[in-house]
């Protein structure tokens, strides 16, 4: 029933449109058939001749969001954020240790059987700029959280162990990392090993149409070991160099819109979801729609569990408040109200509708995945 037109308007109450110019004209405004009306106008004119207008809100919410999400925000409102870089690769390539050392961490340590069982994401702090970085699991069967890592990514690190070379995962990665259509920086890994032989691995990324810079190619190959932190630094500042060059801004001062990159159900804070930020601030006490799930954040935690009250772009968190588990991979907005989060979750459970991050760009409904 959007936009509020003249014409709309006057069909909506039954009245003439003539009546409606009238109105306005009296106020000393000029309105044509055709013209927009504020909804606060629409209402009080439909009052004015004797009708009690209810707009109903929220069929166009849809649209809205994902409007939110693809078009950028106002050039004066923008404002540097961390890059957000995802770390790719063949199961056991060393991943999460690299991710661990970075962030001197230990989390492959406690990991079931070495193998990350779901993405996680933590920010490092280098030369007093941060860093989003999120890991993903190798594992074969984890190829569509691997397809989400991606899609919330600005930069992509492809880690292949250096003994091993491309391995079938390796080649998934480079699709998805491909698909994603952002830098790709390569880290040659476990090169503390001996005996390796990296131009084995040169060649076969050559043949993946990945030319090595070292070669004259496009792509940067960095050798790295998570277990001595060779090339960590060299690595580092290559993703910031990259980041330099694309300048990745967001509006921080906006309701907040994002990503669901986990989610499960916490023995004593209930459900929480590893949300993404990617434009706006989000602050406890918002309300929240995140897939078919809603409710009003109740407390945020930073990636070592420190509760924070508020986190801005690029910001990796987990949150308390929603009302069930989202699925991961959607999308998460900021509404204005609790009630308007609500009915948006529920219309869409009711339709069975959930829009899932499985490529970049728009986000695909649920419906379109199954019918592709
Ligand atoms: P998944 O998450 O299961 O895909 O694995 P991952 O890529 O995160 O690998 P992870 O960091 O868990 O490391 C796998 C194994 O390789 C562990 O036994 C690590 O100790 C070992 N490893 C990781 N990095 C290096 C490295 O640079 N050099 C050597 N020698 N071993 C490494
Ligand atoms: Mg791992």
């Amino acid at each position: 029933e959007f936009p509020i037109t003249v014409r709309n308007l006057s069909e909506a109450i039954g009245r003439p449109a003539k009546s409606i110019m009238g109105y306005f004209f009296q106020d000393g405004k000029m309105v044509t058939i055709n013209d927009e009306l504020g909804e606060e106008d629409a209402l009080e004119v439909a009052m004015e001749l004797g009708v009690d207008l209810e707009i109903k809100r929220g069929r166009d919410i849809e649209a809205e969001l994902l409007a939110s999400l693809d078009h950028d925000d106002d050039e004066d409102t923008m404002e540097w954020r961390p890059p957000i870089i995802t770390i790719l690769g063949h199961v056991d390539h060393g991943k999460t240790t690299l991710v661990d050392r970075l962030r001197s961490a230990n989390v492959a340590a406690g990991e079931a059987g070495g193998i990350t069982q779901h993405i996680a994401a933590y920010q490092i702090e280098h030369d007093e700029q941060a860093l989003t970085f999120v890991d993903t699991p190798g594992h074969a069967a984890f190829g569509e959280m691997r397809a989400r890592g991606a899609n919330v990514t600005d930069i992509i690190v492809l880690v292949i162990a250096a003994d091993d070379g491309v391995m079938p995962q390796t080649e998934e990665c480079i699709s998805h990392a491909k698909n994603a259509g952002v830098p790709i920086i390569v880290a040659l890994n476990k090169m503390d090993l001996p005996e390796v032989d990296d131009q084995k691995t040169l060649q076969q990324l050559a043949q993946h149409d990945m030319l090595p810079s070292e070669w004259g190619g496009e792509y940067e190959v960095i050798r790295t070991s998570g277990e001595t932190g060779l090339g960590l630094d060299e690595l580092v500042e290559t993703i910031q160099l990259t980041a330099e060059l694309h300048e990745y801004r967001a509006n921080p001062d906006r309701r907040a819109v994002g990503a669901c990159l986990e989610a499960f159900r916490d023995e004593g804070r209930g459900v929480i979801a590893w949300l993404i930020v990617q434009k706006g601030t989000l602050k406890v006490g918002d309300d929240v729609l995140c897939g078919t799930t809603y409710g009003r954040i109740r407390a945020i935690y930073d990636d070592q569990d420190n509760e924070i009250s508020e986190a801005g772009p690029s910001r990796p968190v987990k949150v308390a408040g929603l009302n069930e588990v989202p699925t991961a991979g959607v999308h998460f907005f900021v509404m204005e109200d609790i009630e308007e989060a609500r009915q948006v979750a529920e219309t869409r459970l009711h339709e069975g509708r959930a829009e899932v991050l499985s490529t970049r760009g728009k986000p695909r409904t649920l419906e379109d995945i199954l019918s592709a």
